[in-house]
């Protein structure tokens, strides 16, 4: 019900007089009369808006059979509502033109949208969720509501395009089993942390890098109070926050006490954007990171800093412990050589631009470039089920199915 007015939402019918969603069925003294439910279906038909969607409760139960009865029924002499959903005791009927475009809106939701079958109904398609398939808050839901909802009132720089890519990475780092800790360099009002605080892991710590206020409020500074307001106010775990108030460019020993060595899975390098500490940000990043972890910096390729691209690339032309694998708008992604192919299994199918594009040759090696408009969608996000390492084939499956679902769907 709810990813129905979810759709409804995306659909652009909202604010509407007339009800977007009417129950009917049995009625609450319990009775299954055919008739009486009939009755309520007509009466849901006429109240209901145009675009919306009666939902018929109690239906195709072998305890009931009244009820399907009456919706055969009210299908019948009323075709301007035709059944397009069948979930475990509901069916869902609307307008015949809106049928695919509700189903493109939900069925990315289900877990497991692969074994959902298609059948016909009184001549027209019907798409059957059985009870396993029904919808559930995936481990994603926290994240992908941020990124969509709350993110832009927290001052920062992470778009939500890379915000997506940082959670599709997770996911194909859980894919892998691959646990650690998750890190950031240059945090300011944690945008970006909170984001990555969503992605934490069972016993995994989140360590915010910053120079906070180390020498008073002599640039560079960050304000330590908003940060940790906003923190707090968006559900970041504290006591798995380890903050370390560190120039990395004047004490990089000291970044990496706090950041352990070859544990961090991912992060986010986004403090200082002059060569030097670019320079110094790489070597922490490099030696912090888990061999098969993930390193994102921030402003690649852009006019604006134009030291952090060159400062980034001199450093791993000789260090090749980490490649580039995936180049985005503003931020570049690397990871160990012999990972690439793993995440880039689990990123390509949500990102059919990057797919047809040609890569662009960096470093020795065919990096593809993903654009604004090849950002997976919210809803494909919040699908995404929980995985651990064994479970990874099974989920390249269904994503593969998910990415083909979400190129038809554009
Ligand atoms: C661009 S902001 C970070 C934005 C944030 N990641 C986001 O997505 O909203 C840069 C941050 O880097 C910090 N910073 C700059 N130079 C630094 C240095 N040498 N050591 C540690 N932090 C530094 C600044 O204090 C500032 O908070």
């Amino acid at each position: 019900m709810a990813l129905l007015k979810a759709a409804q939402v995306v659909l652009g019918l909202t604010g509407s007089a007339a009800p977007r969603l009417v129950h009917a069925g049995p009625r609450d003294d319990g009775t299954l009369d055919c008739a009486a439910v009939l009755e309520d279906c007509r009466a849901a038909a006429a109240c209901v808006h145009p675009d919306g969607v009666i939902a018929v409760a109690g239906t195709f139960s072998i305890d009931r059979p009244a009820v399907t009865e009456a919706l055969l029924a009210h299908a019948r002499e009323n075709p301007r509502f035709v059944p397009f959903l069948l979930a475990p005791g509901m069916t869902y009927l609307c307008a015949p033109a809106h049928a695919e475009r509700y189903l493109r809106h939900v069925l990315p939701h289900l877990p497991d949208v692969g074994t959902i079958r298609r059948r016909a109904l009184l001549g027209t398609s019907v798409m059957v969720v059985a009870p396993g398939e029904m919808p559930s808050d995936g481990p994603y839901a926290g994240a992908a509501r941020y990124i969509d909802v709350t993110m832009d009132e927290v001052h920062g720089y992470l778009d939500p395009g890379n915000a997506k890519l940082f959670l599709m990475l997770d996911f194909a780092q859980a894919g892998h089993g691959l646990t650690g800790d998750l890190a950031e360099i240059g945090v300011y009002r944690g945008r970006a942390t909170i984001l990555l605080a969503k992605l934490l892991r069972v016993a995994e710590t989140l360590i915010a890098v910053d120079v906070f206020e180390t020498y008073g409020q002599t640039p560079p500074f960050n304000l330590v109070a908003p940060f940790l307001h906003n923190c707090r106010r968006r559900g970041v775990p504290m006591e798995r926050l380890r903050m370390a108030a560190v120039d990395t460019l004047r004490a990089p020993e000291k970044a990496l006490q706090a950041l352990g060595r070859g544990r961090v899975r991912f992060i986010h390098v986004d403090g200082g954007h002059k060569d030097e500490t670019v320079r110094s940000d790489c070597r922490i990043a490099a030696e912090a990171t888990h061999p098969d972890g993930i390193i994102a910096f921030d402003d690649m390729f852009s006019d604006m800093d134009p030291e952090v691209t060159p400062a980034v690339l001199a450093h791993f032309a000789a260090d090749r412990r980490f490649a580039p694998l995936l180049v985005a708008p503003n931020k570049a992604y690397f990871c160990a050589p012999r990972m690439r192919m793993h995440y880039l299994r689990y990123l390509l199918p949500f990102l059919p631009g990057a797919r047809s594009r040609a890569p662009m040759r960096l470093l020795d090696v065919d990096v593809p470039a993903a654009r604004l408009d090849d950002e997976p969608s919210i809803e494909h996000l919040m699908a995404l089920p929980s995985l651990s390492g064994p479970e990874a084939a099974t989920l390249h499956a269904r994503l593969q199915r998910l990415g083909a679902q979400s190129s038809q769907g554009a």
